[in-house]
């Protein structure tokens, strides 16, 4: 497992192993890895001939009173997390590295990033559809895996594809579960004991709200305010969001259909907490 942190070393890398016609597959994360990490880097080993994880903090996707600065970075501890992998590289650069002084080109992905997170992270998307291009260009993957529990991201990324004609095939991978239904998140860490249970209660209030669902309910406006009341008895009161949605314009809807998203965003204390399902 090579570890580079300069963009010009691994470019020179990647293009010696594209002339030799292998497929590069990319993992981008933000360190502080989990099993959610563990089975897109697993999926990532089999659809590429050379496997590189991306460690990355990326600060443009933080606002200015969110949690860039006590995100929890352990490169020591990720590395030996993932040493028996088959990972080949680890692309780990410092932040001057990716924004150099004078930088100043930023993507966005127009509609999409307005729904959901995109109305309580202003610049969040912008941040991460603009550092996830970089990323491309810096590693040249053939196919990129990311998770579904940034379902929003995943769109986001798989339209800027698109728009923008990149050749990188992006695979969302389903989201990785504690056994109580909390869903893996680097920020979970962050939780204390009783905030941990609480926690539990988000992917309890999608699955009950699924239920009523497959009961006949389609009424997205009763849904609603029916998951939020299971959030609310064991004091979330904090809720972003809980919606229903399109699954590819992310639009909200009035009557839910099958496959649409379910999607929420809640704090808890000072952690905000992300979790979706599809009907
Ligand atoms: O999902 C993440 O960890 C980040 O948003 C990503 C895709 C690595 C971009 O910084």
């Amino acid at each position: 497992m090579r570890i580079i942190s300069s963009i010009r070393e691994m470019q020179g890398l990647v293009n010696g192993v594209i002339r030799t016609g292998k497929r590069i597959s990319l993992v981008p994360t933000m360190g502080a890895l989990h099993e959610g990490h563990i089975n897109l880097i697993n999926e990532g080993r089999n659809r590429g001939d050379v496997l590189v994880v991306s460690i990355f903090v990326n600060p443009t996707q933080f606002g200015l009173s969110e949690d860039f600065t006590k995100y929890p970075r352990d490169l020591e501890g990720d590395l030996s997390k993932i040493e028996d992998l088959g990972v080949d590289i680890v692309f780990a650069p410092n932040l001057e590295e990716i924004y150099p002084e004078g930088f100043q080109t930023y993507v966005e992905v127009k509609d999409l990033q307005e729904h959901l997170c995109g109305h309580f992270r202003p610049g969040h998307f912008r941040g991460v559809a603009t550092v996830v291009l970089k990323l491309f260009n810096i590693v040249k993957p053939q196919v990129a895996l990311f998770g579904e529990k940034d379902y929003q991201q995943l769109k986001i990324i798989q339209r800027m594809v698109k728009d923008l004609n990149l050749e990188v095939e992006v695979i969302g991978y389903p989201i990785v579960r504690e056994k109580d239904g909390l869903a893996l998140s680097s920020r979970n860490v962050y939780l204390l004991m009783n905030e941990r249970n609480s926690a539990s209660q988000v992917s309890k209030a999608l699955r009950e709200i699924k239920r009523k669902f497959d009961m006949g309910c389609r009424n997205t406006n009763l849904m609603v305010e029916f998951g939020k009341k299971i959030l609310e008895e064991t004091g979330i009161n904090d809720i972003d969001y809980l919606e229903i949605c399109d699954p590819e314009t992310l639009e909200s809807k009035e009557l839910a259909g099958r496959g649409d998203l379910l999607a929420v965003a809640v704090r808890i204390k000072g952690t905000r907490l992300i979790d979706n399902i599809r009907l």
